[in-house]
């Protein structure tokens, strides 16, 4: 059985993915999911303690509302929390986050290293995106928050970029859908193109762990093997799912 935090309402806690900020349900059961989220990730030795700073988070969350243009996401608010907390804790001095669409799912990670969320400061976050139309909306929505270009979008294969980045990569973020043949199977190619320079330490956050678990299965097994990851949780408080591993 996969190491697995679940909770009971995970399948009925479902978003319109065309009403990104719409509140699912009071703000303390969101805390408190997440909370535990992070005390799983913790246990696991995933994570090296839990603390986040809510009032940032907050800021990042209304600089998103106030300033992106998302026709559509599948990152719930758990989701988008839990991606800021993560990277609030481990701090990466470099962030890769592969097949970013209009850029959400980036900036939910990067917003903990630039813009009104910040708490750290990173070296590099870029995030990858293989629709040129749809890598400059993203690069236009992540200016609007960070005008320093810390965090930015390139458009471009992920496999290329994760193969020729020539840095340690302490977080990398994968949620590219490959087209009909690969689908989200090429997670594991993204992977295994930088995986060289995931640090000990390092994680590996990979999106849609549940609701395409079956086309992840090749990445899934390669994570949850101790060979090549020291741990690996799966993360399971919507219907999409992450799996955390660590190196
Ligand atoms: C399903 S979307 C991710 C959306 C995200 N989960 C959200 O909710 O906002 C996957 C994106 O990966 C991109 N993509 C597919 N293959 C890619 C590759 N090899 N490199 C970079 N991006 C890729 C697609 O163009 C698409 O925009």
């Amino acid at each position: 059985m996969p190491d697995e935090f679940r909770t009971a309402d995970a399948d009925e806690y479902r978003m319109d993915y065309r009403a990104p900020h719409k509140t699912l349900e009071p703000s303390q059961n969101e805390i408190a999911v997440v909370d535990r989220a992070l005390h799983a990730l913790k246990d696991a030795g995933i994570l090296p303690h839990t603390h986040y700073d809510q009032t940032r988070f907050l800021a990042h969350r209304q600089a998103v509302r106030d300033l992106f243009e998302i026709p559509w996401t599948a990152i719930t608010p758990r989701m988008q929390r839990l991606l800021y907390a993560v990277n609030a804790i481990v701090q990466p001095e470099n962030m890769l986050a592969a097949g970013v669409f209009c850029g959400n799912t980036f900036i939910s990670n990067a917003g903990a290293a630039v813009g009104p969320g910040a708490c750290y400061q990173a070296r590099e976050s870029i995030g990858v995106e293989i629709r040129p139309d749809e890598a400059a909306r993203a690069e236009r929505n992540v200016r609007r928050i960070d005008p320093t270009g810390v965090a930015r979008v390139v458009a471009a294969d992920a496999v290329d970029v994760a193969r020729q980045f020539p840095h340690p990569i302490q977080l990398l973020y994968l949620d590219a859908d490959g087209g009909p043949e690969k689908g989200k199977g090429i997670y594991l190619d993204i992977l295994e193109a930088c995986l060289d320079r995931v640090p000990p330490g390092g994680l590996v956050l990979a999106h849609n762990s549940v609701n395409c678990a079956e086309r992840l299965r090749r990445y899934l097994d390669f994570v949850r093997d101790k060979k090549n990851f020291r741990a690996s949780l799966n993360i399971v408080f919507d219907p999409e799912g992450l799996e955390v591993s660590a190196r």
